[in-house]
């Protein structure tokens, strides 16, 4: 049934991207097995595989990025007031753990990797300065050799934020290895995904140590929370995805579905005003970890299908579009591919005529440097013009889809509707 879904109409970047049949037998044989939705073995069986993949001495899970976050920020000591550098052109659940704990969150201008400026995160450090993070975007590495030098010249912790780089490697080693830990992120459309999940890996005992402590003083999400994820893929691709066959019929579904709290949104209005709710922090479930088992198990095969696909953007439309700059030395996964359209065209219109084909590009990721659009950018206390790179970047990108989904063919569609543009 999901394949004659997939293999009509629409082809959308988000709505449970990754979601597989065997993915969606599991979730709903889960629904009906409560008594496998808090306690279980096979939460330290996704744990140990993750030490496994990462050679790590220590992988904690938590019911999402946002949370394994926080996990590592209160690991390390700060006081109120401290400077955390993070990139502009980054989700609001990046930036709501550092305010949630009265740090500063200071904002780096990306380079055209669209990942951390080292040039401007050296002119940021102040005395204040304590932790560097550094993101991955959309699965690209950053320029890791230059970003240790600053941290180590300036007594720096470095943390990572892989939330898109699951997979992804800088100089043959691992992104998520470089620092003193690092986060990663299983939500809904992420590389792989339980639709919430998340996971800290991190090689320093003390740390490593301490984010396990709050792992056990963390208590599990309610078991309404819990069906709500477990609701997430059934309902997404048996229902949401084939209203949206008429767009704004499939919006009023999946808006209703929300509203009536049958299914969970990606980032609350409360976050959207820095501030975190109650579901977090909070220990992973182990049906999702379940979840994020089966999909981890997939990861190479996930990301050898992205890449496929993006070589077909790549050679379609190299000539039309400016990308984002892949780095030397790295191993790319293409969580998604940022296409840049010309200074002066409105992405709004591009995104309204794909709409029209059945085509939903509108992933959140743009119009604004921390993301989705209507974040407070005063409550994340981001000044207006402070990155100008990432400001342009925002307002040029279109995020195309990778996922397992999307067939050649969709991308060759995709590619010849833009080039029509
Ligand atoms: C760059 C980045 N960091 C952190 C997060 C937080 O991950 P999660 O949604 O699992 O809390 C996200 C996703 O929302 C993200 O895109």
């Amino acid at each position: 049934m999901k394949f004659k879904i997939f293999n009509t109409y629409p082809i959308s970047i988000s709505l449970s991207p990754n979601t597989e049949e065997d993915d969606i037998k599991l979730a709903l044989k889960l629904i009906f097995s409560p008594g496998k939705w808090r306690k279980g073995g096979e939460i330290s069986v996704l744990e140990q595989e993750f030490k496994n993949y990462f050679e790590a001495k220590e992988a904690v899970s938590f019911n999402s990025g946002r949370s394994a976050f926080l996990a590592i920020l209160k690991s390390l000591d700060l006081k109120e007031g401290d400077e955390v550098l993070l990139q502009a052109f980054t989700c609001n659940a990046a930036v709501n753990p550092i305010l949630y704990f009265g740090l500063r969150p200071v904002f780096v201008d990306c380079d055209r990797s669209f990942n951390l400026d080292p040039e401007d995160l050296a002119n940021k450090i102040t005395e204040r300065s304590k932790v560097v993070v550094v993101q991955h975007t959309f699965g690209q590495p950053a320029r890791m050799d230059e970003v240790l030098k600053i941290c180590d010249k300036n007594k720096l912790i470095l943390i990572e934020d892989c939330a898109h780089s699951l997979g992804a490697e800088y100089k043959g080693k691992k992104v998520g290895t470089f620092g003193k830990a690092a986060f990663f992120s299983f939500g809904r459309d992420k590389i792989i995904s339980s639709v919430y999940g998340g996971m800290v890996v991190s090689n320093d005992p003390e740390i490593g140590k301490k984010v396990r402590d709050f792992q056990k003083k963390c208590s599990f999400p309610l078991s309404s929370w819990i069906l709500q994820q477990l609701l997430h893929p059934v309902l997404v691709n048996y229902l949401v995805l084939p209203a949206y066959r008429f767009p704004s019929f499939g919006k009023i579904i999946l808006n209703t579905l929300q509203l009536t709290m049958v299914l969970s949104k990606a980032v609350s209005k409360e976050e959207k005003r820095g501030k975190l709710t109650s579901y977090f922090p909070k220990k992973f479930p182990n049906a999702l970890a379940i979840l994020a088992l089966n999909q981890f198990r997939k990861l190479e095969k996930f990301n050898n299908h992205r890449e496929k696909i993006a070589k077909i953007y790549i050679e379609e439309l190299r000539d039309r579009f400016e990308f984002q700059e892949g780095l030397k030395g790295t191993k790319r996964i293409f969580m998604r591919f940022p296409i840049l359209i010309k200074k002066g065209q409105d992405t709004d219109k591009i995104l309204r005529e794909a709409r029209k084909k059945k085509i939903l590009l509108d992933d959140g990721w743009r119009k604004t440097p921390i993301v989705p659009p209507d974040t407070d950018l005063e409550k994340m206390r981001y000044r207006v013009g402070e990155c100008k790179n990432a400001e342009d970047i925002a307002k040029r990108i279109i995020n195309l889809p990778t996922h397992i989904n999307i067939s050649e063919e969709d991308a060759r569609r995709i590619a010849k509707l833009l080039k029509k543009m």
